[in-house]
């Protein structure tokens, strides 16, 4: 269909412009015939004209040819001769380049066909110049944003009185988690963490935020929103953030997505990197699992070929997580809602992980963020907590910056635990529980 139709309105316009010439060479035809009758000796024939003596030079040196037959040296004209090879090959190589670029032009053009490639933002730069062996970087730390602050008033307002630093704690919270906040904010405050923000989902945890003087941000009614946010299962509310964290970054902020079942222990800001887009605490459990390790899997029929590679790294955890106010980290807010919104169902954290890691395919645009893992145990999930951290005399001396109740469904029994453990001296809190949970 498209085919035909196309082409159609190539013809058509091909006969449009066809007149069009036709007329423009009447017009022309008819001015020389107005000219002539005019300036009989022609429009630049006055030599001692200094304008028109500064135009004949300036033709000159664009083209060399004219002036060596009139009156130079022998040098001279060799000098030109050589200056117009010189030209000429340089002609040539832009020629070539045209080529090429059309050539490429086309090829993105027939690919944009076929993909959704085609919103891709082309960095102009001037190309660089790679350094000696061992010394290139490239680099993960994208342009931040222009802020825009008429996106959301109210919440730039407030913001704005909340910190200076441009960056900002956001946890979501509807009543049906607020014992779990209420810890988490017993421990921020225990840490001295001013830019700590709640985005109350009712009026349940719009009044706790007023009694415990915690800064909080309900927002404007939205349909489509609020129904999830108040009656929303876990993972139905855990997809909001994705659409409610936008409007943080637009507005110029970065920011740290908490979840509610996390303890602070010391302030997170002065341990983030703010080198990548995305900074985010691992579910891994020892080095490998949480920063990446090389699986090899077996096929022993392959015969010699029968030890396959495979790159592993456990998820990220969707509910701590940094962000830069950058394209990508927008880019990935966006695709992770877009999904979340859209049948199948699925789990956000697995999406979040899907988008940050897969990489471009065919009939498929990978994003192009560049992303860090924490430290595994400065930002520790409760599968570090309870099976190693709290039997090794060591590292129960060590002081994590957080810990994430993220393996465990007794969240709240065990978030009191860490609490007393930490800020309390208890040293046996942490004792009564199971490594996991006994279902
Ligand atoms: C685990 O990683 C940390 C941080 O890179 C490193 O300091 C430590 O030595 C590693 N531990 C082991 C057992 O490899």
């Amino acid at each position: 269909m498209a085919g035909p139709v196309g082409r159609r309105g190539t013809n058509a316009s091909q006969s449009i412009r066809g007149s069009r010439i036709a007329v423009a060479i009447v017009i022309g035809v008819l001015l020389g015939c107005i000219f002539a009758v005019l300036y009989p000796h022609g429009l630049f024939s006055d030599i001692s004209n200094p304008t028109s003596h500064f135009r004949s030079r300036r033709l000159s040196k664009s083209n060399p040819k004219i002036e060596s037959t009139s009156c130079e040296s022998p040098e001279e004209v060799s000098k030109l001769k050589s200056e117009m090879t010189d030209l000429s090959n340089k002609n040539d190589e832009l020629k070539k380049q045209v080529r090429d670029l059309t050539v490429k032009l086309q090829a993105s053009e027939q690919k944009n066909g076929q993909s959704d490639s085609d919103q891709q933002i082309v960095p102009v730069s001037t190309p660089p110049k790679p350094g000696p062996f061992g010394t290139v970087k490239g680099t993960t730390i994208n342009p931040t944003i222009l802020p825009d602050p008429t996106i959301n008033p109210r919440l730039a307002k407030i913001l704005e009185k909340l910190t200076t630093q441009k960056e900002v704690i956001v946890a979501l919270a509807n009543s049906n988690v607020k014992s779990m906040l209420e810890v988490s904010v017993s421990s921020i405050k225990k840490a001295g963490i001013p830019n700590y923000l709640v985005v109350a989902l009712d009026d349940g945890i719009v009044d706790f935020c007023k009694e415990n003087d915690v800064a909080f941000y309900k927002r404007d009614p939205d349909e489509g929103i609020d129904s999830v946010a108040k009656s929303g299962g876990n993972h139905a509310v855990s997809g909001l953030k994705f659409r409610i964290l936008r409007e943080f970054l637009q507005l110029g902020y970065s920011v740290l997505l908490s979840d509610v079942d996390i303890v602070y222990i010391q302030n997170p800001f002065n341990f983030i990197y703010r080198d990548a887009d995305v900074e985010s605490m691992s579910d891994g459990h020892d080095n490998f699992t949480a920063y990446g390790y090389n699986d090899v899997f077996d096929e022993p029929s392959m015969g010699w070929a029968r030890y396959a590679h495979t790159m592993r790294i456990w998820v990220y955890n969707s509910g701590f997580f940094y962000l830069r106010p950058t394209i990508p980290a927008i880019e990935l807010l966006d695709r992770v809602a877009e999904r979340l919104s859209k049948p199948p169902p699925a789990w956000d954290q697995a999406v979040f992980n899907e988008e940050l890691f897969f990489p471009s395919h065919p009939g498929y645009v990978g994003l192009y963020a560049s992303k860090r893992t924490m430290d595994r145990y400065m930002f520790m999930n409760s599968k570090v907590m309870f099976k190693e951290v709290r039997k090794d005399e060591n590292l129960k001396k060590l002081k994590p910056v957080i810990v994430h109740v993220n393996y465990h469904p007794d969240k709240l029994p065990r978030m009191k635990a860490v609490f007393e453990f930490y800020f309390n001296g208890k040293q046996d809190a942490l004792e009564p529980f199971p490594d996991g949970s006994d279902w």
